[in-house]
């Protein structure tokens, strides 16, 4: 979807009036999905979230996800891309909360597809709110998050008995701010997965370093985990802190710090994905395309 605003070509395509004007009458059957995605790899959806994407009549989708998932939406259903990627036409969040909300009250069932889990810096609160106060039937399906994905897919627990007893999800873009947060945060012991965190690796690894973490903390940046091009660079925080550490990609990646990265495994790579539900033949193009690529920055 390019050019003008895709969020009114959704309107043209089901307006809410009956076309002389008066408004629909809010339908009981309305009804919005939030299914999380999963990392990004149209095979780690729910087998739950498959099931409402094929019930659909409206889907809703953030533009990070895979082309390839376009293969799962009804053909009958009205889709739209309402993410947030740089350059490109976006959907005001307000814009989403109009769109399902007014779906829904024409009867329609609506899936709000979300990269990852719907809860997890996803917005998902924000749009379980706007659908609670405008009365409308909802439920929350969860996804893979980039930290299940990241982990699994680069081969560390998150938690690992007598080593990490706490996992701790932090935001790149807000990171602590007193003295004190940094210290409870080393103090804590356990893993810490940095979601949008790929520009400030840097200048979180020397605070980590500045509030007492051991220089020799295994760390690892995990990019496009659990997708074609999976990418996991392992270091040490000292090495992060020195700028050692730099995203190989474009894509999305996470930042892992704990003593459980020591605790590695390896998984074969040559297990087969198969979904459940048919796809389209680009899903199993872009499943084809490339392995996993693993890197040691220093
Ligand atoms: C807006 S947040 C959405 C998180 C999502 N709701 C989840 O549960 O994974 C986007 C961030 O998630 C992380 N992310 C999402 N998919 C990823 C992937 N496949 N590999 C690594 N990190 C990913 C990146 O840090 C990215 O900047």
């Amino acid at each position: 979807m390019s050019g003008s605003n895709p969020v009114d070509q959704a309107h043209d395509r089901h307006p809410s009036t009956d076309g002389q004007g008066s408004p629909r009458i809010p339908n009981p059957s309305g009804f919005v999905s939030l299914v999380g995605a999963g990392p990004g790899c149209p095979d780690l959806i729910t087998l739950r979230g498959l099931n409402a994407l094929a019930a659909a009549e409206v889907v809703l989708y953030d533009a990070l996800l895979d082309p390839a998932f376009i293969g799962y939406f009804p053909e009958r259903a009205l889709t739209l891309s309402v993410g947030k990627r740089c350059g490109q036409v976006q959907a005001e969040q307000s814009d989403i909360h109009r769109l399902m909300i007014e779906h829904a009250l024409c009867g329609r069932r609506v899936v709000r597809l979300k990269g990852g889990d719907p809860l997890i810096f996803g917005r998902g609160g924000e749009e379980t709110q706007a659908l609670e106060a405008a009365g409308i039937p909802f439920e929350v399906i969860p996804g893979v998050s980039a930290l299940q994905a990241g982990a699994a897919g680069a081969g560390f627990p998150l938690t690992h008995r007598g080593v990490s007893r706490r996992v701790t999800v932090l935001e790149g873009h807000h990171l602590p701010e007193t003295a004190a947060a940094w210290r409870d945060l080393v103090a804590s012991g356990g893993t810490i997965a940095v979601y949008m965190g790929t520009r400030t690796i840097q200048a979180l690894s020397r605070s980590l370093l500045d509030h007492g973490a051991a220089p020799t903390l295994p760390v690892a940046l995990v990019e496009q985990a659990q997708c074609p091009g999976q990418t996991s660079t392992f270091s040490t925080l000292a090495h992060a802190a020195a700028g050692a550490l730099r995203p190989a990609t474009r894509g999305p990646g996470l930042f892992f710090i704990g003593e459980a990265l020591h605790h590695r495994f390896h998984p074969t790579l040559e297990i087969s994905h198969e979904p459940l539900a048919p796809v389209s033949g680009s899903a199993r193009e872009a499943r084809a395309r490339g392995g996993r690529r693993e890197r040691r920055a220093s």
